[in-house]
């Protein structure tokens, strides 16, 4: 399976011109990319302007909401956001834990519609700095992947994307170490054989997340063997984030 880089470009463009510059850069950029896949995910209010514009970059949101439709003010549907074509959601985010009160079971909720719909959900897990220094790492993962993965048929389980990413490393500059990537890898894929099968195991798709660059990304996709990456802060800049996409671009 190719190589998947994600923008999650957060709420940073400011204007939709802001936004649209930005996609360019990186569309344009993006036909120096033969084999990985890449896929952006902007503010949701500028999804419909930038949905369609390339057909190389799939769009993805960056959060959704579970219910069909209804009152629920200041929310977006799944069948909204497929009607502009994306295909991919972020799912549990960590500042959307930290900052919006989501829950694990709320996380779970919206990846159940999310696959309903027949999109690809990425649910974003990870550690705190804490946590991490209390040696509590792998019983966080497990909790999160259990409760967020609760109700899911073996059927649609490598319909979802799963992306690490502790949480002390985003936006941070601290990255994870090689070993570190690689053994949260491993552990992931032997929670899924022990859930869904070998098979489900070795066909999850596992990125990772938190200040990816250019000059680190080799260290997760190549030497920690996950599947791709989730980037924020270096997706704001079309050249930096194309290099990342060709230094993983198999
Ligand atoms: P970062 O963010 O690359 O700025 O660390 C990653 C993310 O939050 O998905």
């Amino acid at each position: 399976m190719p190589s998947l880089v994600v923008a999650n470009w957060k709420m940073n463009p400011k204007t939709i011109k802001e936004a649209k510059k930005l996609f360019a850069g990186i569309a344009a950029g993006s036909k120096n990319i033969k084999k990985a896949q890449m896929a952006v995910c902007p503010p949701s209010v500028f999804l419909s302007s930038l949905a369609g514009s390339s057909k190389k970059i799939k769009m993805g949101a960056q959060n959704c909401y579970w219910e069909e439709k209804g009152a629920f003010t200041g929310e977006i549907s799944l069948a909204q956001i497929a009607s502009l074509g994306c295909e991919y959601v972020l799912v549990g985010h960590s500042e959307r834990r930290k900052i919006f009160g989501e829950t694990d079971e709320s996380a779970n909720k919206k990846l159940l519609a999310v696959l309903a719909l027949g999109l690809t959900p990425i649910l974003c897990v990870g550690e705190t700095e804490q946590e991490k220094e209390d040696g509590g790492t792998f019983e966080v993962l497990k909790v999160q992947l259990e409760k967020g993965l609760e109700k899911v048929a073996k059927k649609v389980v490598n319909k979802i994307v799963l992306a690490y990413e502790p949480v002390w490393a985003i936006g941070t500059g601290k990255v994870c170490e090689a070993a570190q990537a690689e053994e949260v890898c491993i552990f992931i894929k032997k929670l899924i054989c022990k859930k869904y099968g070998r098979t489900a195991a070795n066909q999850a798709q596992i990125l990772y997340g938190g200040s990816v660059r250019s000059d680190n990304v080799l260290r997760f996709v190549k030497d920690a063997q996950m599947s791709g990456v989730l980037v924020g802060g270096a997706s704001l800049d079309a050249k930096e984030f194309i290099k990342i996409a060709k230094e993983i671009d198999f």
